[in-house]
């Protein structure tokens, strides 16, 4: 018989996806609640053909290099900028994710930040924390209309036009921006495809759906704020790199955004002190789009599927680097 692969897991994972992975490999699985520091990620990787890995993990080319076995890895989220994939590439390893399964999941979430920034339900739940509800006041806790505002999506992926689809019902005049236009999805939604400029200038709202690339970091910063409608809102559900938080800071403190709902910062976590998690108007979650029970436990058997794929010698049915198949003569 020959041995079992060995792979290792950075975290504990719903327990389904878990046993199919012990069924056909030997697993180590990361026991703490935090994530393992990147020494111990390394060595732990190092004598593995296998890895399973989150966003909270650096998969580095040095982290790579040290892991002359490897064979796959499998990261359980849609994004992967993490992910040093162009050194995966180089050795011929591929990558897989876990898009589409959490689409309509972080939809949700997206929507339910922005109703509760739009509508200041965390200024009101704080106000009477604090013992501040003595009565109905004309001139409290006044929030933003969503029904009938103009909605700027910037990505019209797969979450974007999930978000989109949502919009239609509250009547909303939906824009997009990103690389290329997308006709067949924004006629779907009535979405209309505007620059980035003229993004900013014309929505009340304004959603971000596009992935973390060098080109989209920081694309939220002091400009494009100042670019943004006096009022608007930002609800950010992707990646915090994409926003400079202080500059963000500064344009809803300065009143000239109307708040923010964040479920993603740079880093994870925010301080508990970050002066953004006590600001009136601004919503932080801890990057829970996708954290429902059903998502959780899908993403982590496709995250398993991609990995036993990758121990099988097969094609990943996920994969961001299809590339190495062609280069490799494999696929
Ligand atoms: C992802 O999958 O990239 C999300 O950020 C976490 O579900």
């Amino acid at each position: 018989m020959f041995p079992m692969a060995r792979v290792f897991v950075t975290r504990r994972i719903p327990q389904s996806a878990l046993d199919r992975l012990q069924a056909e490999a030997t697993v180590d699985v990361w026991p703490e609640p935090l994530p393992p520091p990147y020494e111990e990620l390394r060595r732990r990787v190092a004598d593995c053909e296998g890895l399973l890995c989150l966003l909270t993990d650096r998969i580095d080319a040095d982290l790579i290099a040290a892991a002359p076995r490897l064979r796959v890895i499998s990261q359980m989220a849609v994004g992967y900028d993490n992910i040093d994939v162009a050194a995966a590439t180089a050795r011929g390893i591929p990558v897989g994710h876990t898009p589409g399964v959490l689409t309509e999941t972080t939809a949700d979430l997206t929507w339910a930040l922005l109703l509760a920034t739009a509508r200041r339900l965390l200024d009101g739940v704080r106000s009477i924390e604090a013992g501040q509800w003595r009565t109905w006041d004309p001139l409290g806790l006044l929030g933003t209309d969503v029904h009938g505002a103009t909605l700027g999506i910037v990505g019209l992926g797969r979450i974007g036009a999930a978000v989109a689809r949502r919009a239609v019902g509250f009547g909303m005049c939906i824009l997009y921006t990103g690389p290329r236009e997308k006709p067949d999805v924004a006629a779907g939604v009535g979405a209309t495809y505007v620059d980035f400029d003229t993004l900013l200038r014309e929505s009340d709202i304004v959603s971000i759906h596009c992935p973390l690339t060098p080109e989209t970091r920081h694309l939220f910063d002091a400009r494009a704020f100042a670019r943004m409608k006096p009022g608007a809102i930002l609800i950010n559900t992707a990646r915090g790199g994409i926003v400079d938080h202080e500059a963000l800071l500064e344009a809803v403190r300065s009143g000239h955004l109307g708040g923010a709902g964040l479920d993603v910062t740079e880093p994870e976590p925010l301080p508990a002190d970050h002066p953004l998690m006590h600001q009136e108007r601004v919503i932080v979650t801890p990057h829970i789009g996708s954290a429902t029970v059903r998502t959780r436990t899908r993403m982590a058997n496709m995250a398993v599927d991609n990995l036993l794929a990758g121990l099988r010698g097969e094609r990943l049915p996920y994969c961001v680097n299809p590339e190495v198949y062609t280069k490799n003569g494999r696929g």
